[in-house]
C-alpha cells in the first residue's frame, strides 16, 4: 500500500446500472481491474440495454455477437473477445484471454470455447424484445437496391448461402440505436488504472463484423503512466484512427485531457461524412494518471456517469467537450 489515494470511476451513461458495483470495489481498496469488470458485468446483465450483452441487438442473421476488451494499466496487459456467441459476460471472457492465454484477442468459436472451459453458462442472448425489433427493423428497411420481397424474407432466403453485403448496407439504414457500447474506466487506491469496453456492436451488422470495442488502441487503451481512454459510437471511425491510443499518447506527450481528447476527436474529421440518423458520432471518456477526467463527443447532448471520493452517488453529467 502506497498511502491513501483518491479513486474514481467513469463510464458511458448506460454504465449507470454498474456504478454501485464498481464503486463498492474501489471504495474498499479493491483493484481498478476488478471494478471495471464488475461494472461492465451489470450492464451485460441488463436486458433493457440493447447495445451490450444479454438482450443486445443481433447481427443481420438474428444472432447476438458480443465484443469486449479489458486493459490493465499497471502492466499494459490486455484481453479481448470478438463475435462471441452464447455467453453474456463477454468482459469476463476478455479478462480470461488476458490472464490465462498468451494472446490478446480471441474471436468466434474460439472465444465461445474459452467461455465454456471457464464454466460460464451458455444461453440464448436474443430476447423476444430484441428479436421483434430486429424483424420489424428489417421489414422497414429500404428495398431500392433490387430484389423482391421484404428484406427479412431476402435475408432468410440467403441464410446458409453466399451472403450479399448489400443486404447489410440496407439493413443498417434501419439501425434503431446506432453506436451503443459501454465504457468503464477506473483509478484505484494503489494508483492503478484499468479500462473495459463491451458491446453487441452495430445492430444488424454483417456477421463477424468487429468494431473498435475489442481492438486495443481503437476503442480501449490504458497505461498507468499517463491515463486511460475508451470510446463509444461509430467503431469504423475509431478503428481507423486508433482513437483511444491517440488520447493516451497525447497525455504521454504532455497534453492536457481537453487537448488530448480534442485532438483525437478532431482527427476523425473527414474520415466519413456524418450519416442521417447520427451514426457518425463518437464519444470518449478519459482519465489521467492523477484521476482528473473528461468526457467528450462529436455530438451535442450526450452524457456520461462518474463518481469519486466525497460523492454519495454516481452523477450523470453532460460531456463537457464537443468537437462537432
Ligand atoms: N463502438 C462500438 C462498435 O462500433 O461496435
Amino acid at each position: 500500500m502506497t498511502g491513501w489515494r483518491p479513486v474514481i470511476v467513469v463510464a458511458s451513461a448506460n454504465g449507470e446500472v454498474g456504478m454501485d458495483a464498481a464503486w463498492a470495489i474501489l471504495e474498499r481498496g479493491g483493484s481498478a481491474l476488478d471494478a471495471v469488470e464488475a461494472g461492465v458485468r451489470e450492464v451485460e446483465d441488463n436486458a433493457e440495454d440493447h447495445t451490450v450483452g444479454y438482450g443486445g441487438y443481433p447481427n443481420l442473421l438474428g444472432e447476438v455477437e458480443l465484443d469486449a476488451s479489458i486493459m490493465d494499466g499497471s502492466t499494459r496487459a490486455a484481453g479481448a473477445v470478438g463475435a462471441l456467441r452464447g455467453y453474456r459476460h463477454a468482459i469476463s471472457v476478455a479478462r480470461a484471454v488476458m490472464e490465462r492465454l498468451p494472446h490478446v484477442l480471441v474471436v468466434g468459436d474460439g472465444a465461445a470455447r474459452l467461455a465454456s472451459e471457464l464454466g460460464l453458462a451458455r444461453e440464448e442472448l436474443l430476447t423476444a424484445k430484441a428479436r421483434d425489433t430486429w424483424r420489424n427493423g428489417l421489414d422497414r428497411s429500404p428495398s431500392d437496391a433490387g430484389g423482391d420481397g421484404s428484406l427479412v424474407e431476402r435475408v432468410q432466403s440467403v441464410i446458409g448461402d453466399i451472403f450479399d453485403p448489400e443486404l447489410a448496407r440496407q439493413a443498417s439504414g434501419t439501425h434503431p440505436a446506432p453506436g451503443g457500447t459501454v465504457n468503464f474506466l477506473a483509478l484505484d487506491r494503489e494508483g492503478h488504472l484499468a479500462s473495459a469496453v463491451s458491446t453487441s456492436g452495430w445492430a444488424w451488422k454483417f456477421p463477424g463484423r468487429l468494431g473498435d470495442s475489442p481492438l486495443i488502441g481503437a476503442g480501449n487503451y490504458c497505461d498507468d503512466r499517463y491515463g486511460a481512454a475508451a470510446c463509444t459510437g461509430w467503431g469504423e471511425l475509431t478503428t481507423r484512427a486508433c482513437t483511444a491510443r491517440m488520447v493516451v499518447a497525447g497525455l504521454a506527450s504532455g497534453q492536457t485531457l481537453p487537448e488530448a481528447c480534442g485532438a483525437a476527436l478532431a482527427d476523425l474529421k473527414g474520415l466519413e461524412p456524418g450519416e442521417p440518423g447520427g451514426r457518425g458520432y463518437v464519444n470518449l471518456v478519459a482519465i489521467d494518471r492523477s484521476g482528473r477526467h473528461l468526457a467528450a463527443s462529436t455530438k451535442e447532448g450526450t452524457e456520461y456517469v462518474w463518481r469519486s471520493d466525497g460523492m454519495d452517488r454516481a452523477e450523470r453529467s453532460p460531456r463537457s467537450l464537443v468537437v462537432a
